[in-house]
C-alpha cells in the first residue's frame, strides 16, 4: 500500500513535470529560437520538434489522469471508504477542486486533439505541383492561421497547466475553494 501510494504520486508528478517543462521549453526556448532562423529552417524545425513533443504531451496526459484517479482510489475517495471524512462530491472543498482538476484535464486533451488532428496536419500538408497561384497563396494563409492557432492553444495549455498544479497541490490541503 505504502509503495502504491508513492508509485502513484511519483509517476503522477513525473508526468506533470514533463508536460510543464515541455510547455515552457516550446514557448520561451524553441519558439524565439525559431524565430530567429530562417523560414524554410523553422518549418523543418516546427514540425520535428512539434512530433515529439505531441508524443510527450499525449503520454503525460494520459499518466496524469491514470494515476490521479488511482491517487482517488487509494486514498479511498472512490470505492471505499474515505481516509478524511469529505466524501467526493461539489458539497466539499476537495471535491470541487478535484472535479476542477478534471475540467482542466479535459480541456488540455481538446486543445491536444486540436493541435494533433486539426491544426499540425495542415502545415504538413505538401503542396502538389501544378496548383494555381491563387490556391497556392490560399493554401500558405490556412498554413499561416495553423501556425497562430497552434502558438495561442499551446499559450492557453501552459496558464491551464500551471492552474492545474496550483488546484493539485491544494487537494492535499483539502481544496482551493
Ligand atoms: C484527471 C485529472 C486529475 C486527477 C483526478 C488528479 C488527482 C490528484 C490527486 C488525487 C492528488 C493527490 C491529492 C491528495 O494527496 O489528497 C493530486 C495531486 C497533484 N496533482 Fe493531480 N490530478 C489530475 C490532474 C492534474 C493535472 C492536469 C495537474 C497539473 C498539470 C496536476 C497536478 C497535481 C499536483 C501538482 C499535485 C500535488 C503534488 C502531488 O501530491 O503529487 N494534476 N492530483
Amino acid at each position: 500500500m505504502k509503495f502504491a501510494f508513492l508509485f502513484s504520486s511519483f509517476i503522477h508528478d513525473l508526468a506533470v513535470a514533463t508536460y510543464v517543462g515541455g510547455a515552457v521549453a516550446m514557448e520561451f526556448i524553441l519558439g524565439p529560437a525559431q524565430r530567429a532562423i530562417p523560414p524554410a529552417q523553422a518549418q523543418v524545425m516546427g514540425e520535428k520538434t512539434a512530433e515529439r513533443f505531441l508524443l510527450l504531451v499525449w503520454i503525460s496526459l494520459v499518466l496524469i489522469f491514470l494515476t490521479g484517479v488511482w491517487r482517488l482510489y487509494l486514498r479511498g475517495y472512490i470505492g471505499g471508504d474515505a481516509l478524511f471524512n469529505a466524501p467526493l462530491t461539489l458539497e466539499f472543498a476537495y471535491g470541487r477542486t478535484a472535479f476542477a482538476l478534471f475540467l482542466v484535464w479535459l480541456i488540455l486533451v481538446i486543445n491536444g486533439a486540436l493541435i494533433t488532428f486539426v491544426f499540425r496536419p495542415r502545415l504538413t500538408s505538401r503542396m502538389s505541383a501544378g496548383v494555381s497561384q491563387t490556391q497556392a497563396q490560399g493554401s500558405r494563409d490556412s498554413m499561416m492561421a495553423a501556425v497562430q492557432w497552434i502558438e495561442w492553444l499551446t499559450r492557453i495549455d501552459l496558464v491551464l497547466a500551471l492552474l492545474a498544479v496550483l488546484l493539485g497541490a491544494s487537494l492535499i490541503w483539502g481544496g482551493l475553494f
